[in-house]
């Protein structure tokens, strides 16, 4: 696991947007997109970079990690609008190509598992962005997620729900169920690329980095992961012990070395 601690939110988007763009031009890629407000700054530079940089996303396919169950699809907060309003409609990446889990299947059991699937057939994502929640969660796997769980419908916690509620006119509007990426699913992609701004993040990335691996911290299942990056800004690395040791290693960095 590679922690970089980078000054500012700006700072960390431009980290991952590098990381993903390097993917991406690389050839047939396979893009795995998080929601919430932390990729946003990410998705802007990327959009920046297909219009500037001539940044193609034409050979790539992606899938959302997660999505509200009963959120009619064309709602503004279903994540499958969100990634298509923050991100997916601004580049060359057609609707088509941007695959999420469907929370208004008559049979979501049948759905999470036609999901699973689907992420195979495509062969697996290569890079995975993730956010991570007060409490520890990647995608929506609140703490006692199995750490092998797959897609599958999940009850949010209330933290979640109130964490949340500034997308909606109110709590009462945020979904209690979600179908997500299990932690098992999301440990296949081959690079997971978590990041964390603000300190209201710090606690939540200190258990994830230095805590012990739990299902009581959903995103301690990134220690076990071989290719792994965490892009945090000052804040949100408060709480890391050995945060001086990360600085030291990225100022070191071998040449050539990428992430
Ligand atoms: C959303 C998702 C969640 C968020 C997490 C942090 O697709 O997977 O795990 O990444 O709730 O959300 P923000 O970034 O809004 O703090």
């Amino acid at each position: 696991m590679e922690v970089v601690i980078r000054r500012t939110p700006e700072e960390v988007a431009a980290t991952a947007a590098g990381i993903v763009a390097d993917y991406v031009r690389s050839g047939p890629s396979v893009l795995g997109l998080a929601t919430g407000s932390t990729p946003l700054a990410t998705y802007a530079d990327l959009i920046r970079r297909h219009r500037d940089e001539d940044l193609s996303f034409a050979q790539a396919v992606s899938f959302n990690l997660d999505e509200y169950v009963g959120l009619p699809a064309a709602h503004p907060e279903s994540y499958r609008s969100v990634i298509r309003r923050e991100f997916t409609s601004h580049v060359d990446l057609p609707d088509a190509d941007v695959h999420g889990p469907d929370g208004n299947a008559e049979d979501v059991f049948a759905e999470a598992k036609r999901y699973e699937a689907a992420i195979d057939a495509a062969g697996g994502v290569d890079v995975q962005l993730l956010g991570i929640g007060t409490d520890g969660h990647i995608g929506f796997n609140e703490p006692g997620s199995s750490l092998a769980s797959l897609t599958r419908i999940k009850t949010l916690t209330e933290q979640t729900r109130e964490d949340n509620a500034r997308f909606f006119e109110s709590i009462d509007e945020v979904p209690i169920h979600v179908l997500t990426q299990g932690l098992g699913t999301i440990s296949r992609a081959r690079h997971l690329l978590l990041l964390a701004t603000g300190a209201g993040k710090a606690e939540a990335v200190q258990a994830a980095v230095e805590g012990p691996v739990t299902a009581f911290c959903p995103a301690s299942v990134l220690q076990l992961h071989p290719h792994v990056t965490v892009v945090v800004d000052d804040a949100a690395a408060g709480r890391l012990r050995l945060a001086d040791y990360y600085r030291y290693v990225l100022a070191n960095k071998p040449t050539g070395q990428g992430f």
